[in-house]
């Protein structure tokens, strides 16, 4: 599995009937816990936009605290996240170096064009694995000659969605960063599954981001919180981040409501996480061997599975509208490629049913 250049179809995907279905399609689905309602029922709330809402401001500081930074700040979605970051990061007609098929650059509605007024210089992996190296990025730095177009950003994803999931190495990262350090460049993090990172790492969020200058996390995705993200940094950058959030229309108000469960997420859900891992090799192992598949198990290290459809007589977009039909729901993410993503409301029964699916449909 490669994360090579393919842009995401625009079909219809699969919708979630009526009756229960083993979810797939994403992380993103996970309903939140009766611990995480009942602490949204109870949460001590304020007006956050005017800094007193005292369940958000704990939030803030145990984020801050868990990534070893001096502040934090939430914002309602990743994607308001990573923008604001850009913003602070950049000045319009700068270029951002990331990888080709990064969320910042194919899921985030070409913002950071429409509100930091810049654009994407995408860069590709050499060895195919959608993990960038400072080798891949140092080709797309623009030359410091006043008629091109600086750079003014790179950004990193750990782990990489569309690339499977994929973990970079703490030493890939120093050596971008250490480079980046020395060409001027500041390096973001759209860390939207960090914690997913750091368990197959086996080290902590804080250790495998110290190299970066702004992480974003998300609590909504494998941390299993209804809503919400995390921007991280220090002071001065948070300071700035709370204006640009205003400006994007991110003051919630009583949003401590949202950040009850988001404590929880953070607290409690990375101690599971492994749970999912566990559950999307199982998958990878028996996809791996179906017909007409093309999946390197190996590369499978966290909670996605990305899988090459070599079938002549089907297209992914079929195979994932075959699957719905049978109550498994997963996303065509090009026209050949199909991601299975493993999350705490799919247990190792549910993975039983969707490749005993699999295995129906493709044999
Ligand atoms: C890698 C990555 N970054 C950012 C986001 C954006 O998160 P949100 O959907 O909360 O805007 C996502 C969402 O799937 C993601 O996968």
């Amino acid at each position: 599995m490669t994360a090579t250049q393919t842009r995401p179809i625009t079909e219809e995907q699969p919708k979630k009937a009526a009756r229960a279905a083993v979810d797939l399609r994403s992380d993103t689905v996970t309903k939140p816990t009766p611990e995480m309602r009942r602490a949204m029922f109870e949460a001590e709330v304020g007006d956050d936009v005017y800094g007193e809402d005292p369940t958000i401001n704990r939030l803030e500081k145990r984020a801050a605290e868990i990534f070893s930074r001096e502040a934090a700040i939430f914002v309602p979605t990743g994607s308001m996240g990573n923008q604001i970051a850009i913003k602070i990061h950049t000045q319009p007609g700068q270029e951002i170096v990331c990888e080709e098929s990064a969320h910042i650059f194919n899921w985030e509605m070409a913002s950071l064009a429409a509100f930091s007024g810049c654009m994407v210089r995408p860069a590709r992996s050499a060895a195919g694995t959608g993990v960038l190296t400072w080798d891949d990025i140092k080709k797309c730095i623009a030359p410091k000659i006043y008629f091109a177009a600086q750079t003014g950003l790179i950004s990193l994803e750990n782990t990489h969605n569309m690339a499977g999931g994929a973990v970079t190495p703490l030493e890939v990262t120093e050596d971008i960063c250490k480079n980046a350090k020395s060409a001027g460049l500041p390096v973001h993090l759209d860390g939207a599954r960090i914690f997913n990172a750091a368990v197959a790492m086996g080290k902590t969020v804080a250790e495998i981001t110290k190299p970066v200058d702004s992480i974003m996390f998300c609590l909504s995705k494998g941390l299993g919180a209804p809503v919400g993200s995390l921007l991280v940094g220090d002071k001065k950058f948070i300071e700035k981040a709370r204006i640009y959030r205003k400006a994007l229309g991110g003051g919630m108000r009583q949003a401590g409501i949202l950040a009850a469960a988001g404590l929880i997420a953070l607290e409690k859900m990375p101690a599971r996480l492994h749970e999912d891992h566990a559950n999307a090799k199982f998958l990878a192992e028996g996809i791996a061997n179906l017909p007409g598949v093309k999946l390197d198990v190996s590369r499978v290290q966290t909670n996605i599975v990305i899988f090459e459809l070599d079938r002549k007589d089907m297209a992914a977009s079929d195979l994932a509208r075959k699957l719905g039909e049978k109550d498994i729901l997963a996303s065509a993410t090009t026209p050949t490629r199909v991601r299975f993503v493993t999350h705490m409301d799919v247990d190792r029964e549910a993975c039983s049913l969707a490749l005993g699916a699999m295995r129906s449909i493709l044999n």
